[in-house]
């Protein structure tokens, strides 16, 4: 007998039960023993108090296409795991005895960044764990894409798109906030895929000059609305400047509800044109999961399931290289994946006149500078290649992974 217990952590997505299903159809159609499936109530809480359903193949049939989880989730922050609950029970050792109380042969733990922390405490702990690269904000380590990330683009994308044709009849700015937490991926992928004016991110400080720059710019030149895609995170070069406590003490006075309306306020203050804030937060995180979420979830399913077959425990499934590998979970827990500021799509983005706000770009050709190599032709202007002017807040373009020599790809 083989006994699995799978459980989902953290923020939801879509793809989620898609992930289940390839767990259990793999084990399934490959397994010689029978098998077993505990299903864990509410993310880590389901481990932590027991609370588990004794699952059959048929639960997962007919979820491919299913968003959220059939499980329930929820948020178990790593930094109290060794806080006791409020009923006095000590997480770590009760998540262990339900895990040998169970005899499972693995925990299946389908999360993002903290979620992953928890896992890899699991792993230290002695238990056979698997976790699979869940988030729509696509910030987990290790890995070049999580699932639930198209998805979120998809939506995030829709909002901008419906929002383009209101704030042209209006011919207002919007600010649209975006989902992604500590990072910039969602917007600056459905940025450039809605066709945002300006995109907002906090690997990439802005300064406010530089949007209203933009702005007026584009009134001048005939258009009658501008969108700029904002990432719920996104920093000005004066906060990114601030100590942390410092910056941590000015969002704590902060009166508005986010940034997003801060910048819409200063942008009608500025450049006098009507200006709105459009937020369509969870529902980038709801509905079906999309046909690219639905295949990774799926791989991500069908890899995690054949480790465990082979025995092989302790590690992330990941995307690198456009391989799916085992990533050791001591390596990626407690990481984040940052948008590369030098990355092509962030220069390419440039190129094409999306202003990021860190920069004014220059819009007319320099009288004296020489053709060739150092210059890029685009749309008629000419301009100097980003990665020469600009200094990022993340290592330059390059190496990204520093990996561990229990990595490995295209098992
Ligand atoms: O991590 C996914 C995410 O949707 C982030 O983009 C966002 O910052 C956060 O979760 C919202 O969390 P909650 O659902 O707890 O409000």
């Amino acid at each position: 007998m083989l006994r699995i217990g799978l459980l989902t952590s953290g923020g939801d997505c879509q793809a989620l039960n898609a992930t289940m299903r390839g767990i259990v159809k793999t084990l399934m159609t490959n397994s010689e023993e029978p098998i077993e499936i505990y299903g864990f109530e509410d993310g880590y809480q389901g481990l932590i108090y027991s609370r588990f359903r004794v699952m059959t193949p048929a639960d997962f049939s007919g979820i491919l296409t299913r968003g959220g989880t059939i499980l329930g989730t929820s948020r178990t922050p790593f930094k109290r795991l060794d806080t006791p609950e409020a009923d006095g029970v000590e997480k770590v050792p009760a998540m262990v005895h339900t895990y040998h109380k169970l005899q499972l042969d693995c925990l299946f733990m389908l999360g993002g960044n903290g979620s992953t922390k928890t896992a890899n405490r699991l792993r230290e702990e002695g238990l056979n764990v698997i976790a699979l690269p869940k988030t729509i904000d696509n910030d987990t380590w290790g890995t070049e894409l999580t699932f639930g990330f198209t998805s979120a683009i998809d939506v995030a994308t829709k909002c901008i798109d419906d929002i383009h044709t209101t704030a042209s009849s209006h011919g207002r700015v919007f600010v649209i906030e975006i989902m992604g937490h500590k990072v910039g991926w969602i917007p600056l992928y459905a940025g450039v895929a809605g066709g945002a004016d300006v995109i907002l991110i906090p690997e990439i400080p802005y300064d406010m000059d530089n949007v209203i720059k933009t702005i007026e710019h584009r009134m001048e030149t005939g258009s009658r609305f501008t969108i700029v895609a904002v990432a719920e995170g996104a920093i000005s070069k004066e906060d990114a400047a601030l100590s942390k406590k410092e910056y941590k003490k000015k969002l704590a006075e902060r009166t508005s509800p986010s940034i997003v309306y801060d910048i819409a306020k200063e942008i009608e203050a500025k450049t006098g044109r009507e200006t709105r804030v459009a937020i369509p937060g969870h529902t980038q995180r709801g509905g079906q999961p999309d046909a690219q979420d639905r295949i990774f979830a799926t791989q991500c399913g069908v890899e995690a399931a054949l480790g465990c077959l082979r025995g092989e425990f302790g590690y992330m499934i990941a995307l690198r290289d456009g391989k799916m590998c085992h990533m050791p979970l001591e390596d990626v827990a407690g990481k984040l994946k940052f948008v590369d500021p030098q990355s092509d799509l962030v220069r390419e983005a440039k190129a094409l006149g999306i202003s990021f706000g860190d920069e004014w770009p220059r819009l007319e050709p320099p009288p004296s500078e020489p053709p060739g190599l150092t210059s890029q032709i685009v749309l008629g202007h000419v301009r100097t290649p980003p990665c020469a002017s600009r200094g990022g807040v993340l290592p330059s373009c390059g190496k990204i992974w520093e990996v561990s020599p229990g990595a490995s790809c295209g098992n």
